[in-house]
């Protein structure tokens, strides 16, 4: 029995599903509640048929148990109205959804549909433990990072941090996602009738995930494309910087920045099929890959990331960031590869 208890609340959807396959295999976290609304007294392995054998039934969640951890992966609004009782029954309090992300009430209010608890928005730490770990360790409340501010900004981040990117350049961001990020009940829109074969702009302008994005890297044009893929979010940041870049300069700054961190890889235009980063090649683990190219012929930079948007984008990274806050080894439960070959994700 590891040493430490977890919950996930919102444990029958998608990314809830993902913690709960993260967290039957962590070393220092033992799930001991999984809460659901609609499945109530059912196995995990009802809903969820790769945890088909694990010894656990999902509990509604107005009968929490204490815990040490607690992650919430439930739709936005949800945590804010309920933070106090999660914190009541936790130490730690991670949210998989936007409730705690932002830094002010305002941008709620612009973003979102204002927020019902903004004394808390300065408390909580991004989780996104390549930009934000030394926030991590002790914190009690944790806003997992978004999907697709996630791939976006680490494809951007090197470059403000090399100062190749102030704060005037124009950024054109362009991300293409999978089904799944619209969750389990993803309406009528994410039907498979509906769904197979389309390159949808389904975000054309004014995304949410913009606010995110512009607390690390300034401000983007950001568009986002729904295509047929289940899991997924690859993002294309398209970079006119002011003055002339080399490839050795890029190579410098992403090499700076990701060197050392053990869930981001560079790929960028090797041999083979996969030259650039691809979601396929990194569906159901907690890596990001990140590359990039010069346009000879107008000095755009072009970058390139891709993440299971459910991993890296939401489950695996709140693991990674609950690891850093309570002191356990970085990637306690999430070292292992993907599949291949392997069919659309
Ligand atoms: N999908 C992604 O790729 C992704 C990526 C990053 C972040 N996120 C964020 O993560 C959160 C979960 O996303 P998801 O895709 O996993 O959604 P989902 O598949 O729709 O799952 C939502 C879960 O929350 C439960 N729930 C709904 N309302 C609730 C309430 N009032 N009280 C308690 N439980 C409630 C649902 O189960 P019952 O109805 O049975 O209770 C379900 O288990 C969202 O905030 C989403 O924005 C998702």
């Amino acid at each position: 029995m590891a040493a430490q208890t977890a919950s996930v609340v919102g444990a029958s959807g998608f990314t809830g599903g993902e913690l709960c396959r993260l967290l039957a295999g962590h070393p220092e976290l033992s799930l001991t509640q999984a809460t659901s609304r609609q499945y109530s007294r059912k196995t995990v392995g009802h809903v969820h048929p790769n945890l088909r054998g694990m010894e656990l039934r999902f509990s509604p969640p107005d009968e929490l148990e204490s815990v040490d951890v607690l992650f919430a992966a439930t739709p936005h609004g949800v945590s804010m109205d309920r933070i106090d009782r999660f914190r009541d029954v936790a130490d730690t309090v991670v949210d998989l959804s936007a409730d705690f992300r932002l830094n002010t009430e305002e941008q709620y209010e612009q973003f979102y549909d204002g927020h019902s608890r903004p004394e808390l928005l300065s408390e909580s730490v991004y989780g996104l433990p390549e930009l934000t770990r030394e926030a991590l360790p002790g914190a009690s409340l944790i806003a997992s990072g978004g999907c697709n501010a996630t791939a976006t900004i680490l494809g951007l981040k090197p470059l403000v941090d090399a100062g190749i990117l102030g704060n005037d350049e124009r950024i054109v961001v362009d991300v293409k996602v999978g089904s799944s990020e619209g969750g389990a009940g993803g309406g009528e829109s994410s039907s498979h009738p509906e769904r197979s074969g389309v390159v949808r702009p389904y975000a054309p302008t004014g995304h949410r995930h913009e606010a995110e994005i512009e607390q690390f890297v300034g401000p983007v044009s950001f568009t986002v494309h729904a295509v047929e893929m289940v899991r997924g979010a690859s993002a294309t940041c398209h970079v006119f910087p002011d003055e002339p870049v080399t490839t050795g300069d890029l190579w410098g700054a992403f090499r700076e920045a990701y060197d050392d961190e053990p869930f981001v890889r560079l790929v960028s235009g090797g041999g083979g099929v996969y030259r650039y980063p691809e979601p396929k090649a990194v569906a159901g683990t907690n890596i990001a890959e990140v590359g990039f190219e010069i346009d000879p012929s107008n000095g755009r930079i072009v970058v390139f990331s891709a993440i299971d948007n459910m991993m890296k984008g939401s489950a695996g990274q709140a693991i990674h960031a609950t690891n850093i806050a309570l002191g356990f080894e970085e990637r306690a439960g999430l070292q292992f590869q993907g599949l291949h070959p392997v069919g659309a994700p």
